[in-house]
């Protein structure tokens, strides 16, 4: 009896724990349903939802450039999931990954000693890890992400930083990136207080506000514009937009950061990104990861 009693007192105080544990999220869960049903049906069939999502859209570009009935898990390849031409180069240039040694590489730099004897693999001890950034650290009550955490590692190692946007760290975090993969581990972000919650709320309101001369927050390009096309390409969503980093990407004839490619990105619209380890970076990519949760990790990758 007094252990039944116990298993019961047990059960329900687990059940009120997990219950306080995932209220922060209620929200960002929502979001993220909302966001899913909004692409769906926006790439159920672009040619017979013209008038909804894509009414100045040439008619045969719509009837013949676009994959259809797309489902959640299939955004993970960015605009590739539906842009049907770009898609076969894509698939083409896969075959023989132009990154394929950069992991070798980033493995050598995971075990590389410090001058002090430490190495990254002391302070990363499991290499698969590229689903769980950017965290929400509760003692620090701050976003932390993957970039900064490794250029924390280095400094209180007495090692230098590595620049943000390329070479090591892009390297490093290609072997992240594949090490995540390999073990099929999903983008995994929680938000487990309320200071996330609030963190995740500023990052969101950063992706949806209107800036500059143009007024166009991400949202306009990489959620109502997605599919849309601009110059040549066609523009990626926002769900599953960052399951894939670092890239190689064929314009830089080298790998990149997450930060690298959204402050060009920012960049191109004649706006001042934020910097790489501020706290606007560390939210926005805190809302962006969590709107992939779920979607399997697949990078490094290719992009044009
Ligand atoms: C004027 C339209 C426009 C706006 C506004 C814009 N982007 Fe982009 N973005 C692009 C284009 C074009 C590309 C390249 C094609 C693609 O992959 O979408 C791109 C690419 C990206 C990529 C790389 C996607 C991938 O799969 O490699 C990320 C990440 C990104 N943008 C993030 C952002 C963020 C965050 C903002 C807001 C701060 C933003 N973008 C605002 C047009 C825009």
């Amino acid at each position: 009896m007094l252990t039944r009693l116990l298993k019961a007192s047990v059960l329900t105080s687990f059940a009120f724990f997990s219950l306080n544990a995932t209220q922060f999220d209620v929200q960002a869960q929502k979001d993220k349903k909302e966001l899913v049903k909004y692409f769906e049906a926006k790439f159920q069939d672009p040619y017979k939802n013209k008038n909804t999502f894509f009414p100045y859209s040439p008619e045969e570009e719509l009837k013949d450039g676009y994959e259809k009935g797309l489902k959640h898990m299939d955004f993970g390849i960015g605009s590739y999931s539906y842009a049907k031409d770009a898609k076969e180069q894509y698939e083409a240039i896969k075959e023989f990954p132009p990154y394929e040694d950069k992991i070798e590489d980033g493995e050598e730099l995971y075990t590389k000693e410090f001058a002090n004897g430490n190495s990254l693999k002391t302070c990363f001890p499991d290499p698969t890890i590229g689903g769980d950034y950017p965290y929400f650290d509760t003692n620090r009550k701050e976003v932390i992400s993957l970039t900064t955490a490794i250029n924390e590692c280095l400094e209180s190692n007495n090692e230098k930083k590595w620049n943000a946007k390329k070479g090591k760290m892009a390297t490093f975090q290609a072997f992240l990136a594949y090490s995540t993969a390999e073990a099929q581990k999903k983008m995994n972000i929680k938000i487990p207080t309320k200071e996330a919650q609030e963190a995740y709320e500023r990052g969101k309101e950063y992706y949806y506000t209107q800036r500059g001369y143009l007024k166009l927050s991400c949202a306009t390009c990489h959620i109502q514009g997605a599919g849309q096309r601009v110059r040549n390409e066609k523009l990626s969503p926002l769900l599953g937009q960052i399951t894939h980093f670092p890239v190689y990407r064929l314009k830089w004839g080298g790998l990149g950061t997450l930060e690298r490619r959204m402050s060009g990105c920012v960049k191109d619209q004649g706006q001042v990104p934020p910097k790489n380890d501020s706290k606007q970076m560390h939210e926005l990519l805190y809302f962006m990861a969590y709107m992939s949760n779920d979607m399997p990790i697949d990078g490094p990758d290719v992009r044009k």
